[in-house]
């Protein structure tokens, strides 16, 4: 939708001008999955797909929201904010006015228009870029001297106490600070960072949605994060001197692992490996080896798979169907997994191919008919004043 045409009907609803558009972006990740709350490694983009939301103060302490995904209105008072059972989408909105009064921030009341273009349940961090772009539209109308990291971990706090997904920071981190042609390569533990260039000559990302709806509140996302601290507790039993999974070097696990039961060791084996791959995935992207970059992708996806079991039968038929085409060096699940998205890493030449092929096989074996997003790395979440 037409910028023009948001404040058109902001205009309508509000029956005045917004003063400000935030847009804050989805994501993918291009490897390092379920390593972020294990202190690990990760290397997302920002999509070009945002959320929207335009903004301006009001006088009177309430929190106006009007969804036009949803074609919903809702209201909140700062005052007495609570989670809501009937438009479970305001819980991301009331979640950051919560947190920002509980860390002691003077805000006050905005009407919001928000328009979403990041699919929901895909695992494309729609949620993420909600939280982002409402803080942001905090930080803006109310002039709030808070730095970007306080951002992310607010945004993140949110996620966990108010909505309740014991999500890591990756999304939010990525929502706010991605770059233009940049992979952001997070350090999950020190939360220092580093843009990556996406040297990766003429091929690009491709997305395609399984269509598989995923819902992390209901998923086994909090069981996999629960499965981690099980796995540290008995690995800290030999090792007392872990503090997290990211602390076990690939040799202690090669001495040690057989003493963990088998569910534990799955866990720990896919976190410790996936973050080398992390790694050696920056090598590959600055020595520009595209091959290599997809071999890991594909380990990743194995790995992931088999070890961490968060993969589907749709999402590994996909990339299964890539596997077998030319001019796609990798694939795998990207996100949290349990259904959402895969990716591709693929020539440019051979992306109409790989779609019809997917188109025809995945529709033939499903019954499903899955989405594909041409991704275009993009810049993090930015303000835009109107005149
Ligand atoms: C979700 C979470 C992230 C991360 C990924 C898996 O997207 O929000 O914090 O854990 O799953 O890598």
């Amino acid at each position: 939708m037409k910028i023009e045409d948001l404040i058109k009907q902001y205009k309508a609803i509000y029956k005045k001008f917004p003063t400000h558009i935030i847009r804050a972006p989805g994501r993918i990740n291009l490897i390092g999955e379920h390593t972020d709350y294990n202190d690990g490694f990760v290397l997302p983009i920002a999509i070009d797909q945002y959320t929207n939301m335009l903004v301006s103060k009001n006088e009177d302490g309430k929190i106006r929201l009007y969804d036009l995904k949803y074609k919903e209105n809702e209201e909140f008072d700062l005052k007495n904010i609570k989670p809501t059972q009937q438009k479970k989408w305001s819980n991301y909105q009331r979640g950051i006015a919560k947190v920002l009064l509980d860390a002691g921030y003077e805000i006050g009341g905005m009407n919001v228009l928000i328009f979403g273009e990041i699919p929901e349940g895909a695992g494309l961090s729609s949620s993420a870029s909600v939280e982002i772009a409402m803080l942001l539209c905090f930080k803006e109308l109310y002039r709030l001297d808070i730095k970007p990291l306080e951002i992310i971990k607010l945004a993140k706090k949110a996620e966990n106490e108010f909505v309740g997904v014991q999500c890591g920071i990756m999304d939010q981190f990525a929502s706010l600070l991605s770059k233009k042609n940049y992979a952001l390569f997070i350090d999950c533990r020190s939360l220092n960072f580093q843009y990556i260039p996406l040297s990766i000559q003429d091929y690009s990302f491709l997305v395609c949605n399984s269509m598989v709806k995923r819902n992390l509140a209901e998923s086994s996302y909090n069981k996999r994060r629960q499965e981690c601290k099980d796995a540290l507790r008995a690995f800290q039993k030999i090792l007392p001197g872990i503090r997290v999974l990211r602390d076990i070097s690939i040799e202690d696990f090669l001495r040690y692992g057989a003493l963990l039961s088998k569910k534990s060791r799955k866990r720990v084996k896919h976190v410790i490996y996936e973050n080398e791959r992390v790694k050696q995935a920056i090598e590959c992207l600055k020595n520009e080896d595209i091959n290599l970059f997809g071999k890991l992708m594909c380990q990743s996806h194995k790995s992931l798979k088999e070890l961490y079991e968060v993969s589907t039968k749709e999402l590994d038929l996909l990339v299964e169907i890539g596997k077998d085409e030319t001019g796609v060096p990798g694939a795998r699940l990207t996100g949290a997994g349990f259904g959402g998205c895969v990716i591709y890493l693929v020539k440019n030449s051979s992306i109409e191919p790989l779609k019809e092929k997917i188109l025809d096989v995945y529709q033939k074996k499903t019954g499903l008919v899955p989405q594909f997003y041409d991704i275009v790395p993009s810049r993090g979440a930015y303000v835009e004043f109107i005149k």
